[in-house]
């Protein structure tokens, strides 16, 4: 049941520092060491390339995955909506590995890709919330995203379990490999952090209603952007906020709005900035500029290590690899605020399903 909370959506947002703590437990031991079924480590080890499929918010958390991957593994990973993939197969490397991402189990697009890799008999993973599901059984391989049933259309707490799952992944094949950057990851460690910093977060919820019911609600269409690990987190904070808010809201990568869609800025258009990347920080404050010169008004959404006086919400720190566990918090409960100050109903928005089992 929902308890004392009004919609499942804050119910379930509010439970990823128990979901991440309990996957420390679940998937790493007292040392930090990823306890992963040494068939599955084996089976990706032989792999040339990684094919991560998905959809929707899975997809956005096989994104962040990709990066994950191929910083703690050097495997080239290649991630696809699984409705493109189904019809038009992607070239294959000569040892291909198919990851399937999806909280229910039972997306049909992704299980049309399943259907085509046994066929040409590529070794496949699914990783899923429910385990008794047609993808988990149907796959070779299967890993339990165990964040608890999620009960709200909004996914939230299964991307964040999804982005933690594909790290433990990631460390145990990178340490399996002799990787450096996989032995040198502090996994247990930044669950840790990543757990209190959603706690922070949550805890900071009466400012992000205020931001949402000031910036967000007045407004027909909003933007997301990011670099580097930020634009993926961008992707999903824009699909979180459209699906439930009805608010039309596009994630971008920060200087791609100036080839173009920086002609949709107009005065009061809400842009929201995420910054954690050290690298492209100082990028992001110009881009910022560039749309607060054509009016637009700028939440920014901050490391602490890069945050400077006027920043709306500062994220504490956490690995650069792990900070979507944070920083998507942030953007869920904008998404989940400016539904629920409109008086929508949160937990299942117009024209859509839980699980989509049509094509
Ligand atoms: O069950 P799956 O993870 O396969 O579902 C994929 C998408 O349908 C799902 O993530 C959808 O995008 C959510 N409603 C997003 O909040």
């Amino acid at each position: 049941s929902k308890g004392t909370y009004d919609f499942y959506m804050l119910k379930e947002i509010c439970e990823q520092p128990g979901v991440l703590r309990h996957l420390d437990q679940f998937y790493l031991d007292q040392n930090g060491k990823p306890k992963v079924s040494a068939a599955i480590i084996d089976a990706l080890a032989k792999a040339d390339k990684l094919y991560i499929f998905a959809a929707g918010t899975s997809y956005h958390a096989g994104l962040v995955g990709k990066l994950l991957f191929e910083k703690l593994t050097k495997i080239p990973t290649e991630v696809g909506f699984a409705s493109e993939a189904g019809y038009h197969f992607p070239m294959m490397s000569q040892h291909p590995f198919f990851i399937f991402l999806s909280q229910s189990g039972e997306t049909a697009d992704s299980r049309v890709v399943l259907q085509e890799a046994i066929k040409r008999n590529i070794p496949s993973l699914t990783l899923t919330n429910v385990p008794e599901s047609t993808l988990a059984r149907e796959a070779n391989y299967s890993m339990a995203l165990e964040a608890g049933p999620e009960i709200a259309v909004a996914s939230t707490k299964a991307y964040t379990a999804q982005v933690a799952v594909q790290a433990v992944i990631a460390k145990a094949l990178g340490e399996k490999m002799g990787d450096d950057a996989a032995a040198a990851f502090k996994l247990k460690q930044n669950l840790a952090l990543a757990a209190e910093g959603i706690e922070q977060v949550v805890s900071n919820q009466e400012k992000i209603e205020q931001l949402a019911q000031k910036d967000l609600i007045p407004s027909r269409n909003a933007f997301y952007i990011g670099r580097g690990i930020d634009y993926p987190v961008a992707l999903e904070a824009a699909l979180k906020l459209k699906e439930v808010s009805y608010i039309q809201t596009e994630g971008f990568a920060a200087a791609e709005l100036k080839h173009g869609t920086i002609s949709l800025i107009e005065k009061g258009t809400p842009v929201i900035a995420l910054i954690n990347d050290p690298l492209t920080a100082d990028l992001m404050r110009g881009n910022i500029q560039e749309v607060v010169a054509r009016g637009a008004n700028v939440i920014t959404i901050v490391n602490k290590s890069l945050a400077q006086t006027g920043d709306d919400i500062i994220l504490p720190e956490v690995d650069y690899f792990l900070s979507p566990l944070v920083t998507v918090v942030v953007t869920q409960l904008l998404a989940y605020f400016a539904a629920k100050d409109k008086g929508l109903d949160v937990d299942k928005p117009r024209n859509l399903a839980k699980s989509v089992t049509v094509e």
